[in-house]
């Protein structure tokens, strides 16, 4: 088992948004970074943003020039996914939220897999044990959630499948120790902690509005000045993506089978009309 504070080889699979946040936490915190993407651009975009990540981070003072310059050349980019796994002491895959995309690439990463190499996704709302069992590892295999932005957001779901072992289990709690981060164990359960409380919350919030509880800046205003929360569930919704919401409480409905999780038919025509918040500019509310 490896030392919180050793330096490890970390392989991360998809350089999107998540991906490219998880390098560099990855890097920041002393290890050796392979970043890996099917495209091209999107491994140049995962550079571009833990660079413009970085230098947010050097004018507010958290991190010097030196530092930052650091973090960007301990991640590396490469195509070549099984050099790049088979190198990993640490495998995260952070691709396309598709079961049959994360199938593909679990085969590879199984037959490529060095032995002992930790092996984790990051999925958000498929089954951690479904996906252990696409690499034929499923006793070093789990989830390894975060949050983002990742080099900001303190918290890793770090979510035990079905057939993850005890000592697995602990060394990714180890692991996510030692990024700086806190890491809460859960069972492989929908939407693990987090989202299986924030988006019924969310979605409950769309019902609100769609039976004329009161308009959505008020229903917002209400949450955030009577329950001293930050953002009102319906900007939280527009900041997450109304298709990424949608997405997730389908999700829940189709695991659970439990009407608590109806998707709000007024988010859905919402998605389908391209109001998918922040990101088109317009959701619940507009953006400039
Ligand atoms: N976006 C979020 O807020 C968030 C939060 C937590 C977890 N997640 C999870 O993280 C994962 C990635 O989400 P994202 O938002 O970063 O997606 P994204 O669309 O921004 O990035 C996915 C990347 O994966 C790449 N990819 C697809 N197939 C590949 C393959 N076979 N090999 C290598 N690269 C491949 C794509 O080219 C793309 O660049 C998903 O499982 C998602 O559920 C997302």
């Amino acid at each position: 088992m490896s030392d919180t504070s050793t330096p490890q080889a970390v392989t991360v699979l998809g350089a999107g948004t998540m991906g490219a946040g998880i390098a560099q936490a990855c890097a920041a915190a002393g290890h050796a970074v392979t970043l890996v993407d099917a495209d091209e651009a999107a491994l140049e975009r995962g550079r571009a943003a833990i660079a413009s990540s970085l230098a947010r981070l050097v004018r507010k003072g958290t991190l010097d020039e030196a530092g930052a310059e650091r973090v960007q050349a301990a991640v590396r980019t490469s195509h070549d996914r099984s050099a790049a796994v088979a190198a990993a002491d640490v495998v995260i895959e952070a691709v396309t939220e598709d079961l049959d995309v994360k199938r593909a690439l679990w085969g590879e990463i199984g037959a490529h897999a060095a032995p002992g190499a930790l092996l984790a996704t990051n999925t958000s709302s498929l089954s951690v044990t479904e996906i252990s069992g696409f690499g034929g590892h499923a006793e070093r295999t789990c989830g390894l959630h975060f949050f983002n932005p990742v080099p900001v957001l303190p918290l890793v779901e770090v979510v035990r499948g079905e057939r993850t072992s005890d000592a697995t289990t602990r060394r990714a709690v180890d692991f996510a120790t030692g990024l700086g981060k806190t890491p809460i164990v859960c069972r492989d359960t929908p939407g693990f902690i987090v989202n299986r409380l924030l988006i019924p919350y969310v979605n409950d919030a769309v019902h609100a509005l769609a039976e004329g509880v009161a308009e959505a800046a008020d229903i917002d205003a209400a949450m955030t000045l009577g329950a001293n929360l930050p953002l009102g569930p319906l900007a939280l919704a527009d900041l997450i993506g109304l298709d990424v919401t949608l997405a997730a409480i389908e999700s829940l409905h189709r695991e659970t089978g439990d009407g608590r999780f109806r998707p709000a038919p007024l988010l859905r025509r919402m998605v389908r009309a391209g109001k998918l918040g922040r990101k088109t500019g317009e959701g619940f509310h507009r953006y400039a």
